[in-house]
């Protein structure tokens, strides 16, 4: 049992796990080592690398299970290093070098955010998150793909629990890649889909990586200025990119969309209350540093909804961690 120093120095080396972990997604070394069992050496000339630097980093990655070293510096593909391979329909290798790619440079000013309660983002790169995404499109695509990846599971969880038997058309606002309006549509023959994101997000919609969108139009546009029209308004992890002002900003827009009997639905994991350790705290924490959001609590969004003059009707809880909150007119 490690002591309490010895266990916070062991957190404070997070960055070279996470780091390494970006160095191998990069390097794709889970694909190379799909075939088979390959030495450092291999590995490296492959990847035209350093044999000894590789190898290091691969025997840390290996102590958590990623890889596994079976002799001296040769490795052989684990159950986790396989989830890195970029053959996976949503590989989250995608994310791993999304989030360790700018989110990191970001997080190493988190102290600027906990100064200002702003994003360490638009200080270090001079813009915010989503304005310097679209002048990067190579970045966006990453980050679209990431998207893909970190919803795995959530997308179908959130089709599969809402009865959509009442609407006609579904927006997804802000439905980046469209895998959820893909999921919704897909079980639901009488929706028409509209996917609304900016021009990066229906780039990637446009290359299928979220599946198919039958029945759907593709429309570009910024949520600030206005949204299209639907009974029906879905926006999953949209809202939590945002401070309560420009979330409100959203919200009213889509609810000047929305057909008087209509409804708008929040996908988003409602942030639990305790010690309990949660992905979404560190989520939240990259909320704070990178686009300048936050997660919330359910009674957050329930203000945050009547900002916009709009009441929470219900929480919907699905199989995923990721619930539904279905707002009304206020
Ligand atoms: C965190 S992603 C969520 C994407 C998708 N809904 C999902 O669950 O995977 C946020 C999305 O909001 C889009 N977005 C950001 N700013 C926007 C704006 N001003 N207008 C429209 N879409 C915007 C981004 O391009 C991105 O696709």
């Amino acid at each position: 049992m490690s002591t309490p120093s010895q266990q916070i120095l062991s957190m404070g080396f997070g960055f070279a796990l996470s780091q390494s972990l970006r160095v191998v997604a990069e390097l794709s070394i889970a694909d190379l080592l799909a075939g088979g069992e390959r030495s450092a050496d291999e590995l490296a000339e492959a990847t035209r690398t350093n044999a000894d630097a590789l190898y290091r980093v691969m025997r840390l990655l290996a102590s958590e299970g990623v890889f596994r070293e079976v002799s001296h510096r040769r490795f052989v593909q684990t159950e986790l290093s396989a989830a890195l391979r970029s053959d996976l329909q949503s590989s989250p290798r995608d994310f791993i070098r999304m989030i360790n790619g700018e989110a990191f440079q970001a997080f190493a000013q988190l102290s600027y955010s906990v100064q200002t309660g702003k994003p360490a983002f638009d200080q270090v790169f001079g813009a915010p998150r989503f304005e310097w995404l679209g002048a990067h499109p190579e970045q966006a695509a990453l980050f679209q793909r990431g998207m893909i990846a970190l919803s795995q599971g959530s997308n179908e969880a959130v089709a599969d629990a809402y009865d959509f038997s009442a609407s006609r058309c579904v927006v997804d606002v802000g439905g980046g890649h469209g895998q959820l309006l893909s999921a919704i549509l897909a079980r639901n023959a009488h929706l028409h889909g509209v996917l609304f994101d900016l021009p990066s997000g229906i780039a990637a919609a446009r290359t299928a990586a979220g599946g198919p969108l039958p029945r759907s139009e593709l429309v570009a546009g910024n949520f600030f200025e206005s949204v299209p029209p639907a009974d029906t308004l879905v926006l999953k992890k949209v809202i939590h990119d945002w401070d309560d002002e420009r979330a409100a900003a959203i919200l009213r827009n889509c609810r000047k969309a929305m057909a008087s009997n209509g409804r708008i639905l929040l996908a988003e994991t409602i942030i639990p209350a305790g010690n309990d350790p949660a992905l979404i705290k560190a989520i939240d924490v990259t909320m704070l540093a990178v686009p300048g959001g936050l997660e919330r609590t359910e009674s957050q969004y329930a203000e945050l909804l009547s900002l916009a003059g709009l009441r929470l009707e219900r929480v919907i809880a699905t199989k995923a961690p990721i619930s539904i909150l279905e707002a009304r007119l206020a």
